[in-house]
């Protein structure tokens, strides 16, 4: 008996020993594409060379100091590179170790702020239905994701939530991309106004939608809209590019393709490409302006924020990024990946919808493309295809709940940005091969 308390104690897991370029390695010396980089994480694939020496180095150096003693050399370098890449204002960065603490620390550096420039009534956060945010509580409670929120409710605090972006399913017939943006802008304008704009302190949305809908991109001026909305009520933006960040959409930050400037964004995953736990949220001069001149500390705080290793593996792997070029890379094979999803499975009957943007993709199964209905929920395809890929060698993050938090199934594909024309056509091929094992013509 494992004494290790696995998510899912009943799963029979195999060993991952070894990882190298796109692939895993289990002990039994079986092959696995990786091409969900996990959740969305490993970007630069498995086994980098130059981000291996660059922990090996720090480790060496110093492991860890303890942030209310000292700052990093490290750390002063990670931040200076992700101001100078992020849009606008975006100056200051407060390092956590994964994407829930980043969104928490969002939250409270939200709330801080309001209550430093002497708004405190401002404390309600509103997000989007069809949303993660994260397991912690706090994040989990403005997450719009249905299932994951349900046993916990009587623990979450208030959040409020709008509808999502999510043009497939909830566009109306014949409505223009700027009718949809327009109409979900006014739904977050009403909703501000129901509470009581001097008492709502920010919205939250993924800039894509990750896990809970597959790779959701916005329609165009979307963001435009409603940060426009957010400006006339003095309301915060936070946008949560824990997933989509860091080069996964071609764009280190995804929301630059959208043409706005958050107060807040959060970042992890492919931060640290899986190569240490780290994430982080990025703030605006003018909220890190109201904190220093005003109480002067953040209220908040971990152990290991900042972690000297963990920078020094973030570091490593956005260098990589910049110096190989990869965000064109994403931007080509992204195409390239949905082209030939398109020309494979576009015709499925099972296919509705392939969307995203980079190399970050989601297919959504349905029982019937005419009428977008939903496969039996009971018969969880979503977990068929991930084990039947599994077996196939290869490794995606399908869910469910796609449409509701219950109903619809849809499968991420979030390949290393390293990814090459052959191994696209490899993922590609093996993806067919899963759907036509899972659902038949
Ligand atoms: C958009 C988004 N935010 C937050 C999180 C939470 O990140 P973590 O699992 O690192 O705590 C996730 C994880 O999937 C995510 O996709």
């Amino acid at each position: 008996m494992s004494h290790v308390f696995h998510r899912n104690p009943k799963m029979d897991l195999p060993t991952a020993v070894g990882g190298q370029g796109m692939e895993l390695i289990d002990s039994n010396g079986k092959r696995y594409i990786d091409a969900s980089g996990g959740a969305a994480v490993s970007s630069l694939g498995h086994g980098h060379p130059r981000v291996i020496k660059a922990i090996q180095d720090q480790v060496a150096q110093l492991a860890y100091a303890h942030t209310s003693f000292f700052t990093t050399q490290v750390s002063e370098d990670l931040a200076d590179l992700l101001a100078a890449a992020a849009p606008g204002d975006l100056n200051h960065v407060y390092f956590v170790s994964g994407g829930s603490e980043a969104v928490e620390a969002a939250l409270k550096l939200a709330r801080q702020y309001f209550v430093e420039i002497g708004q405190p009534q401002r404390r309600h956060m509103i997000a989007r239905r069809q949303s993660y945010h994260g397991n912690t509580l706090g994040a989990l409670a403005i997450g719009g994701n249905a299932w994951r929120r349900e046993p916990f409710l009587p623990l979450l605090v208030q959040a409020h939530h709008v509808s999502p972006c999510f043009a497939y399913r909830e566009r109306l017939d014949g409505e223009t991309d700027s009718a949809y943006a327009q109409r979900l802008a006014d739904e977050l304008e009403a909703k501000i106004l129901e509470l009581g704009p001097d008492t709502v302190a920010a919205f939250v949305a993924e800039t894509v939608v990750g896990a809970t809908a597959g790779a959701v991109p916005p329609v165009a001026d979307y963001f435009k809209r409603i940060r426009a909305v957010c400006d006339k009520y003095g309301v915060l933006l936070i946008l949560d590019e824990v997933m989509s960040g860091m080069g996964r959409t071609g764009y280190l930050f995804a929301c630059e393709e959208d043409g706005v400037v958050p107060d807040l964004v959060t970042i992890a995953k492919g931060l640290g490409g899986g190569y240490q736990p780290i994430g982080a949220t990025l703030c605006t001069d003018r909220i890190y302006d109201a904190i220093v001149g005003g109480s002067g500390f953040f209220q908040h705080g971990h152990t290991y924020i900042g972690h000297a290793t963990a920078c020094a593996a973030a570091l490593a792997v956005q260098q990589t990024i910049v110096d190989d070029g990869l965000l064109d890379n994403v931007r080509a094979r992204g195409e390239q990946l949905r082209g030939e999803l398109r020309a494979a499975l576009g015709d499925h009957p099972n296919v509705g919808d392939i969307r995203g943007r980079g190399l970050f993709v989601g297919v959504e199964l349905v029982a019937d493309r005419a009428t977008k209905a939903t496969l039996d929920p009971a018969r969880k395809t979503h977990a068929k295809f991930k084990a039947r890929a599994k077996d196939n060698g290869l490794l995606l993050y399908p869910m469910g709940g796609t449409v509701d938090g219950v109903r619809g199934d849809h499968v991420l594909l979030a390949p290393p940005f390293i990814a090459s024309p052959a191994d696209i056509g490899r993922i590609v091929d093996r993806f067919a091969q899963t759907l036509n094992d899972v659902l038949p013509r």
